[in-house]
């Protein structure tokens, strides 16, 4: 199952260019899903056709399912946000606040995610199209699982017995609730299925598609995406420029546009140089239906494969040298200066201005030594040479 995500900021055209895609794909032959985990729904409206929690089919090989992220988020965090709230209660938090405590920002898009798993297994979708929230940077999120794998692995199972031995003293003693085995449960079955999820869409049959209209400001959102998307291992695929307006036979007020937007054009080449770029031209009217949204699709990937896996690297690659090996993460559009790299012991904690992210040295280099590191073409390597060695050579 190819999986493709479209992100980008607010009303730059996401929905309308997943819509587009999934047509052009079913029309293709695909039997093609375009989901929205977007809370800001729109897919219905693209298409213009009424469309629910489950996929509802649209036409021929098309189904259009508009996630209930609210539903979902009850789902997977209900018990364990019940069991936070007693604890708040017996703090003496306000009921109000306490909610608000609760509930991460995000969270409800990431969970909305975790229907992927259910379509990756029914084996019914050759590609699914993800319309996602303006920003990418709940796809972090998803990394959850990685920053608490050792404490899942290690620290929650021994947990889990003490407060079982425990709980009935304790709970009458402090007076504050004790988890109980479902809230543990429920904490095990959310991180296996966000890691489940993570591991799909960090995957080589899945990639995203950054969505950016002309102007600065959203490309330097772009920008960062792209950064950000790759330092969490997910594979940016290209970039659809959308809303370019036409030069031909322009008056003088398009004919100002048209040279502004060449301007920011030629900074987006620049940018994602390396990727594919497409245009989108700024249409008469709005792309609504399955006719209009196959035509748009058409002409933007002007005969090419819209669905093609992406050639080279994966964001993620460990390339051995003769005493130790090189581990390379994708990090376009930064500097050495802008990344900070510490090492805690199974743990590369990598962080690009306000992102962190822990990744779990691979198996075979955990009794090697950083050796160093540097950011070149794009990509973050780190040196690990042999602990025995005093200079490390790669
Ligand atoms: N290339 C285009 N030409 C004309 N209208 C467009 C184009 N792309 C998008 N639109 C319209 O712009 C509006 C916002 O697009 P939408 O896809 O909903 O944005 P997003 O999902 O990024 O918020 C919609 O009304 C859509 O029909
Ligand atoms: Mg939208």
């Amino acid at each position: 199952m190819r999986v493709l995500l479209f992100t980008g900021k607010g009303g730059v055209g996401k929905s309308t260019l997943a819509a587009g895609t999934a047509a052009l794909a079913a029309d293709s032959g695909h039997r093609t899903l375009v989901l929205s985990t977007d809370a800001a729904h729109s897919l219905a409206d693209a298409f213009g056709v009424p469309a629910g929690p489950e996929p509802t089919e649209v036409g021929d090989l098309l189904w259009v399912q508009q996630v209930d992220a609210q539903l979902r988020f009850e789902q997977s965090w209900a018990d364990i946000q019940r069991y936070l709230l007693t604890v708040l209660d017996v703090a003496g938090v306000d009921p109000v606040a306490a909610e608000e405590l609760t509930v991460i920002p995000g969270a409800e898009e990431v969970l909305a995610l975790l229907e992927l798993r259910l379509h990756a297994a029914s084996g019914r979708w050759d590609f699914v199209v993800v319309d996602c929230a303006p920003t990418a940077e709940t796809l972090r999120l998803l990394a959850l699982p990685e920053a608490l794998g050792w404490y899942m692995e290690r620290v929650l199972p021994v947990e889990r017995r003490v407060v079982k031995a425990l709980r009935p003293v304790l709970s009458k003693a402090a007076g504050v609730p004790m988890p109980t085995d479902s809230v543990f449960d429920a904490i095990e079955r959310l991180h296996a299925e966000l890691d489940e999820v993570r591991t799909l869409l960090t995957g080589p049959d899945s990639s995203v598609r950054l969505v950016l209209t002309p102007e600065a400001v959203v490309l330097a959102e772009a920008r960062r995406s792209w950064t950000t998307l790759s330092l969490f291992g997910y594979r940016v695929d290209g970039v659809i420029a959308n809303r370019v307006f036409p030069a031909d036979g322009a008056d003088d007020w398009r004919a100002g546009w048209v040279l502004a937007q060449d301007i920011v054009l030629a900074e987006v080449a620049e940018s994602f140089a390396g990727l594919p770029l497409w245009r989108s031209e700024y249409r008469p009217a709005e792309p609504v239906g399955r006719v209009a949204l196959t035509a748009m699709a058409r002409e933007v990937y002007a005969g090419g494969d819209p669905l093609a896996v992406p050639d080279g690297d994966g964001p993620f690659r460990v390339t051995r040298t003769g005493t130790g090996a090189v581990l390379h993460l994708a990090l376009p559009l930064v500097t050495s200066a802008e990344v900070d790299l510490a090492r805690n012991g199974d743990e590369l904690v990598v962080t690009v201005g306000s992102y962190r992210r822990l990744l779990t040295v691979p198996a075979g280099l955990t009794r090697h030594r950083v050796a160093g590191a540097r950011v070149v073409g794009g990509e973050l390597q780190v040196r690990f040479a042999e602990t025995e060695r005093t200079v490390g050579q790669a």
